[in-house]
């Protein structure tokens, strides 16, 4: 396994290959990143993963500060799977402090999540673009979990013409319904037991949804109030047309249900897609 550090080594050592498939990740891996890795390899031997924690994507240095750092752990993991590659870049590496060119998302970067954390979006469009240019890999993978990410990511190389192929991978579930997530390590004890409801109300919310019982107004009210009752605090919990991220259209069948909520002080994110038939 060969362990990069800089971008011009990186674009060197890849320049001969083709096919390459990338994986980009802030470390910290976990069964969900092993998804991502091996869905890769199915594609290529020429599997490239990143570690790079980039502070532009947090909204309080608290955040970025607290985020775990597995570094050993994660190239250990690895090397077992024997992943070829490992972009470990040093944040002025990746980070020009006389940067001045921006990409400016589509509006819906600003909804959901941008709209609590600010800048978010921005931040991973970025590095991801930056990570893109130095790999130039054929595909890039990355999880549902990550909705609205994976969204915003198909739409900077749709408009940017960028011939990268974005390939999805389902979310990775512990046995108890929460889905994987480097955050989950931050949540204590107690809370890690109730972390499993963000999950079970989005499922519970799909179910009404599908049975038509109640609108879709009622049905984000009632998943709010659960999630309260049970000592969340609730960012959103909406149900949006899975094409756009906007709220539905009539007759539109194919639906997601986003949430993020904090529990203690750990944010959650987590979303369920579904389809409503006549
Ligand atoms: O999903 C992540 O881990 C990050 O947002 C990404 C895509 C690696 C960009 O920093």
């Amino acid at each position: 396994m060969q362990i990069i550090h800089a971008n011009y080594e990186l674009i060197d050592i890849l320049k001969p290959l083709t096919n390459i498939a990338f994986v980009p990740t802030m470390g910290n891996l976990h069964e969900g990143h092993l998804t991502l890795i091996q869905e890769a390899f199915k594609k290529s031997k020429y599997v490239v993963v990143s570690i790079f924690i980039n502070p532009l994507q947090f909204n309080s240095n608290e955040d970025f500060k607290k985020y775990p750092r597995t570094l050993e752990e994660d190239l250990a993991m690895l090397k077992k799977i024997g992943v070829p590659f490992v972009f470990v870049p040093s944040e002025s590496e990746m980070l020009d402090p006389l940067q001045t060119v921006e990409i400016h998302l589509p509006q819906i970067a600003y909804d959901l999540c941008g709209k609590f954390r600010p800048g978010h979006f921005e931040g991973v469009a970025a590095i991801v673009n930056k990570l893109f240019n130095v790999v130039q890999p054929e595909m890039a993978f990355f999880g549902k979990k990550d909705f609205q990410q994976l969204f915003l990511i198909r739409e900077l190389v749709r408009q940017l013409d960028s011939p990268i192929k974005i390939m999805s991978v389902d979310t990775v579930r512990h046995e108890d319904g929460l889905a994987r997530s480097s955050r989950n390590s931050l949540l204590n004890v107690e809370d890690r037991k109730k972390a499993p409801q963000l999950f079970q109300t989005l499922s519970s919310m799909k179910e009404k949804a599908i049975k038509k019982s109640l609108s879709f107004s009622e049905i984000e009210a009632f998943g709010t109030q659960s999630l309260n009752a049970a000592g969340w605090i609730v960012d959103y919990l909406t149900i949006r047309s899975s094409q756009s991220l906007e709220s539905p259209v009539r007759d539109e069948n194919q639906l997601v249900i986003l949430g993020a909520a904090t529990l203690g002080s750990v944010r959650l994110i987590d979303n369920i897609e579904f389809c409503i038939h006549d």
